[in-house]
């Protein structure tokens, strides 16, 4: 069995048909879209643990786990492959493949972290366990976190799969999770402020605000990732 996956380059702006200008407005464009996924997915892990008060009491810790997992570290780790331009200097495949490997494990340790200080904070305050659409997109995003690292799991120990499964299938799978859980992040994220405690610390405009950020850089990787692994072959086996 042969896989066999072409994978289009990332902002290259190719078979787009623009005069030499207009690629290169195309590309500053796509760079200052990259710059500003860095600064919201910063400014929102900063500003989230800021306004809950870390150590005020087991539920301020969730806030901060969570937003520095996925808004930060997540952010970072799908945009250091970015051809557009990453906040990390490594020019080699393998520094920044290491780099991936190390924000991603951050993600899950944040993430489960966070989950443990909400489940605890809820047990101590005698309030039902997933009771609001916020904390049912938090479970599908840390399963899907967790599918998207077992695949990465793999990509990295490929002797841990059983049946010999091919590399390009395996990272589009790997991708596909990562994509699916990230935009569950996203969505989950936006929940958030719908919370009784959100709505009753940011108020008026710069609610609408912080409703607008998280879609910014998710647009961002969501255009990377799909740019970066979309096939443009089907796959033959
Ligand atoms: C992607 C990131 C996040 C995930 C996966 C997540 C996950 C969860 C889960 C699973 C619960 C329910 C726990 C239980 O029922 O025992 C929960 C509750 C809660 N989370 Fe998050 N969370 C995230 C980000 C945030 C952020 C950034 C905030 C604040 C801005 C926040 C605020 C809350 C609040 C107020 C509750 C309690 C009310 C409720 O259950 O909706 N979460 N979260």
């Amino acid at each position: 069995m042969r896989a066999d996956v072409e994978y289009s380059p990332v902002g290259q702006g190719q078979g787009l048909g623009l005069g030499v200008s207009d690629f290169w407005l195309y590309v500053w464009m796509r760079r200052a879209a990259v710059v500003a996924a860095h600064v919201t997915g910063l400014g929102l892990a900063v500003l989230i643990s800021l306004l809950s008060r870390p150590g005020t009491s087991l539920f301020s810790w969730h806030p901060v786990c969570m937003s520095v997992a996925y808004c930060l570290c997540m952010t970072e780790g799908v945009l250091l492959f970015s051809a557009e331009g990453s906040l990390f200097c490594f020019k080699s495949r393998q520094g920044k493949v290491r780099l991936h490997w190390f924000c991603q494990t951050l993600v899950v340790l944040l993430a489960a972290t966070g989950v443990c200080f909400m489940v605890a904070s809820k047990n101590v305050s005698e309030r039902p366990h997933l009771a609001t659409w916020h904390s049912l997109l938090g479970v599908g995003t840390v399963v899907a976190t967790l599918v998207q690292s077992a695949c990465g799991v793999c990509l990295l120990f490929p002797k841990l799969l059983l049946r010999k499964a091919s590399s390009p299938r395996l990272k589009l799978y790997h991708a596909t999770c990562g994509l699916v859980a990230y935009l569950l992040a996203t969505v989950t994220v936006v929940a958030a402020m719908f919370s009784d405690w959100f709505q009753a610390t940011v108020k008026g405009p710069a609610w609408w605000a912080f409703l607008l950020l998280p879609i910014f850089p998710a647009l961002v990787v969501m255009n990377q990732i799909t740019n970066a692994y979309l096939p443009r072959k089907k796959i033959t086996s």
